[in-house]
Order: C-alpha cells, then structure tokens, then sequence
C-alpha cells in the first residue's frame, strides 16, 4: 500500500487570499515530486452548480437549504469513485481543498443552525477529517478591496465590510468549538504573499 496523501484546506473569509495561497502551495509541495490534486468547495459539480445557484440571487434558498446542499456537495466530494477526495488520499496525492466544513459552519450556522450543520458534517461518517485547517486572517475592510478588485458581481455573503467582519467572528467560534478536535492554525493574511506562504509552508513541513 502506498503512503497516505495529505489533506489540507485553506479556509477564510472572501476576499482573504485563500484561493492565491492554495495555489502557491499546491505548486510548492508538488515540486517537492509529490502528487497535489487542487480542489474547492463548493465543488465543480453538478451539485456544486446547484449550490452556486442558490447563492445568487435569482435562486435565492435558506439558510438551511443552503446548510444541506453544501453537505450533499461535501459527501459528494469525498466519495466520488473516480475524482473523490477519499480516493486521493487514498492513493497518495495530497489534496489541497478550497473552504470545506468550516465554511459551512461559520456561514450557515447561524440562526439556531449551528448545532446541527456543526453534527451533520462533523459526524458523517463520508466526511473525512483534514489533517490541517489553514485560516488565512485578513481584515475585512482590506477584504472588501480584494473582492472589488476582482470581482463584477456579489454573492449573497459578500456583500461589505460588516458581513464580512460577522463571518470572521464566526470563524472563531467554530475554531473554539473544534480545537482539540481538529488541526487549525490561523495565518496572518495581512502581509506579502510570500510572508503569509512562508507560515503556511512551514505548518504543512510538520506533516511531511
Ligand atoms: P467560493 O467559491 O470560495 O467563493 P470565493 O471564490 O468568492 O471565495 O465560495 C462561494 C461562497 O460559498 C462563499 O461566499 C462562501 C460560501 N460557502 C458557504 O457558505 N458554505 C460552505 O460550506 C462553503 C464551502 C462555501
């Protein structure tokens, strides 16, 4: 049997960075000759698509719709037979994952939903368990100038500085929640993105 990939996701608010830094580090540890599959939530799929739907406005859902759509993406994601994460990992590619059940918790457990968006993705039994959790911390204002910078339309959870500061706090929460649990290092996302891949770099060598 072939040694297990490592799975690593990069989590932060929008705006922070994240999507800059899984690259850098997809491409870091594959030239270390390691195989990296690059990946993100919501996923490319035709669940994905769903879930990209009800987060415009056009389709609008509940938060609880919402809740449930990300999991059927997330369960989908891992089992997959040919592109799951599972089977990467499996297999010795290191997966690097764009937002996964962090996500879901900090946005969608909001309103009395945290509890049972926090059980259904932590005790499904699909639902595997990243070996880190890298949140990039970017303040929400410098935030707001990476989305305006990039972007030409608005998600539902992105729409200013306050929304985004909320969601940041509620990282927090779920960070507190999952500590013991889960392996979470919080990254400062307010520098060169060399400086911010340097702390990511260094926390992902602890595993190799
Ligand atoms: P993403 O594609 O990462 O957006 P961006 O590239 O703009 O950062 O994610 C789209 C949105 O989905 C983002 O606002 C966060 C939200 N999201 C949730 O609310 N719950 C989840 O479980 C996930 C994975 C994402």
């Amino acid at each position: 049997m072939s040694e297990k990939g490592l799975f690593i996701v990069i989590e932060g608010v929008d705006g922070s960075g994240k999507t800059t830094q899984a690259e850098l580090l997809a491409a870091y540890l594959r030239s270390k000759g390691r195989r990296v599959h690059h990946t993100a939530e919501p996923t490319a799929s035709g669940l994905g698509g769903m879930v990209r739907d009800g987060l415009g406005a056009e389709h609008p859902r509940t938060n609880d719709e919402l809740a449930a759509m990300f999991l059927a993406d997330r369960v989908a994601h891992n089992v997959s037979p040919k592109s799951g994460i599972r089977r990467y990992i499996e297999s010795g590619t290191d997966v690097v994952c764009d937002r996964y059940y962090y996500s879901s918790i900090a946005y969608q457990g909001v309103g009395g939903s945290l509890e049972w968006v926090a059980a259904m993705n932590l005790n499904c039994p699909s639902i595997m368990k990243p070996d880190i959790c890298i949140f990039i911390d970017l303040d929400p204002e410098k935030c707001m100038e990476h989305i305006q910078a990039g972007r030409s339309h608005f998600e539902i959870y992105e729409e200013n500085a306050a929304v985004i500061a909320e969601t940041r706090r509620r990282y927090g929460i779920v960070f507190d929640m999952l500590a013991g649990r889960d392996n979470i290092v919080v990254v400062d996302g307010a520098r060169a993105k060399e400086d911010v891949f340097e702390d990511i770099r260094a926390a992902v060598e602890k595993l190799l």
